[in-house]
């Protein structure tokens, strides 16, 4: 279990202390991986206003955000950035990060080339702790939950699933914060799935609704 991160009690409003203490959880994450894996292994870290009251949390870096350094750079970036549109906010005003902070993949035997996967069990919660100190810190009042990997470590319920819970907002109590969570199938599920689209668009509306009635942005 870790417990080194360092973790704020209360909404202090300072994003610079904030990113001060991020800085120092993303560190003792990083060195930690390093003794785990005992790899060069690389994280994509969370990024974004570190004083926002929404926090969108996604399943795990790929390809593209590794070269990038970035979440949600590649192809599931460019549909979350139009769900984030439909949502009337803009992407800079959130605080966006990862359940998993390594990209999690396979090689093809055959050809060498590596693809994406979905992250195992135990690096879900190999990740759970560091997670729960980074939006402690954040301390958000809104949590989107972007598919079953993100739903899964935030709820610590590992058979939740996303066809069952979307759109519903669930009260998180973690011994430091509470927050409402509201999951979210994955943007690239829709890629996948466009028979999800019209849900995942109702659900989109649902959100747009309660962020505006809670007055989370302005
Ligand atoms: N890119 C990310 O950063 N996260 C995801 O969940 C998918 C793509």
């Amino acid at each position: 279990m870790y417990k080194g991160a360092a973790v704020v009690f209360d909404r202090s409003g300072d994003g610079l202390l904030k990113a001060a203490r991020l800085q120092s959880l993303n560190k003792d994450m990083q060195k930690l991986v390093n003794e785990f894996y005992k790899d060069d292994v690389r994280l994509v870290y969370g990024g974004g206003d570190p004083d926002s009251r929404i926090v969108l949390v996604g399943e795990a870096p790929g390809k593209h955000e590794i070269i990038q350094n970035k979440p949600f750079v590649g192809q599931a970036g460019k549909n979350l950035d139009e769900f984030i549109a439909i949502l009337g906010i803009n992407k800079e005003d959130l605080y966006i990060t990862n359940t998993v902070k390594l990209r999690p993949y396979k090689t093809n035997p055959d050809t060498g080339r590596e693809a994406n996967r979905t992250p195992t069990t135990a690096e879900i919660r190999f990740f759970a702790d560091f997670l729960k100190s980074e939006l402690s810190i954040v301390h958000p009042e809104l949590v989107v939950s972007l598919g079953n990997i993100a739903l899964r470590s935030i709820t610590g319920d590992e058979a939740a699933t996303i066809g069952l819970l979307h759109g519903i907002p669930i009260d998180i109590e973690y011994s430091t914060i509470n927050f409402k969570l509201f999951p979210l199938y994955h943007p690239a599920s829709i890629i996948y799935r466009r028979e999800l689209r019209h849900v995942y668009i109702e659900d989109l509306q649902k959100l747009k609704a309660y962020i505006k009635e809670q007055g989370l942005v302005h």
